[in-house]
């Protein structure tokens, strides 16, 4: 297992007047290699959750074990270096983490912390840069000079250039346009195919069927749901009544079937959900 959470809780501002139970006896198993969507109202506690996955946040009780590296409320790792490396955490809009003069200054800022030579560093930078869409002219452009969808594209190479086990991303696509948001999400899924676990805060309940593997549902700080994404989307009723809007071909899916259809709501393909329909008509 590459992440597990035992009995996990986060009390905000603890023993202040303001403290706030944000995650409540979260146990999990997040197995390496899966892309897993973390899905849930807003407060329901994802971004508290990932936090935790390199140690941001402690853990007021229970254990977060990230591989081999232990995390609680008292056993901070000795040394974070290895776990930031590890779990590369890229935050809602971290295009305002950005601070560099250049571009590449920014991006090879991570892995020269982490005692990466500086040409090494450098190579790096051209390759992630690259990965994210941008070429290597942009390397001396000061990263205030670019657009929203630019600068975070920079903060996410960034990350990358970390080279980290498991990329945590929350809510990587927010703010951006469909088809900046659909590039983004065709990188991650390929960083994913070269064995690398990813969690990915979504609310977009069409991304999470078209690439993530396993869901993970919050709800009041607290792991609701931890199953694939065929398993949720099959609950067509259950996803109502948290007010989760269905993917667009789940929720199509869902108006046949109400109306005397029986098609298998785990189709995420338009052709297929084309074939199932026309095989029902010509029974
Ligand atoms: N630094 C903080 N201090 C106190 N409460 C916080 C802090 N950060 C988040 N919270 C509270 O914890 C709850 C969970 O927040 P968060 O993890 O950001 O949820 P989500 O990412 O699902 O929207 C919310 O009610 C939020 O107001
Ligand atoms: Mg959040």
């Amino acid at each position: 297992m590459s992440i597990t959470f035992k009995k996990v809780e986060h009390i905000y501002s603890e023993k202040t007047p303001f403290s706030y139970h944000a995650l409540k006896g979260v146990d999990l198993n997040i197995e390496k290699g899966k892309m897993t969507a973390l899905i849930g109202h807003t407060g329901s506690g994802k971004s508290t959750l990932i936090q935790h996955m390199n140690a941001l946040l402690l853990p007021s009780a229970g254990e977060v074990h990230i591989e081999d590296i232990l995390i609680t409320a008292t056993d901070k790792p000795e040394s974070l270096k290895p776990l930031r490396k590890k779990a590369g955490l890229v935050f809602q809009f971290p295009e305002y983490q950005l601070f560099e003069e250049t571009i590449l200054k920014d991006i090879i800022f991570g892995p020269k912390n982490f005692g990466i030579n500086e040409d090494e560093a450098i190579e790096m930078a051209k390759k992630v840069l690259k990965m994210v869409g941008l070429d290597e002219s942009y390397l001396e452009k000061s990263p205030f000079d670019l657009s929203g969808g630019q600068k975070r594209r920079v903060a996410i190479a960034g990350i990358l250039a970390m080279d980290p086990d498991i990329l945590i991303l929350d809510e990587p696509t927010a703010g951006l346009d469909p088809q900046g948001a659909k590039e983004m999400l065709n990188l991650f899924k390929k960083i994913n195919q070269t064995g690398k676990t990813v969690i990915l805060v979504s609310h977009d309940m069409d991304q999470v069927l078209e690439y993530c593997d396993e869901v993970i549902v919050m709800n009041k700080g607290k792991v609701e749901k931890h199953v694939s994404v065929d398993e949720l989307f099959k609950e067509t009723s259950y996803l109502m009544s948290l007010s989760i809007d269905l993917p667009i071909i789940t929720s199509f899916i869902h108006e046949l079937n109400q109306n005397g259809f029986h098609i298998d709501p785990t189709i995420k393909d338009m052709n297929k959900l084309i074939e199932s329909i026309g095989g029902e008509l010509n029974e």
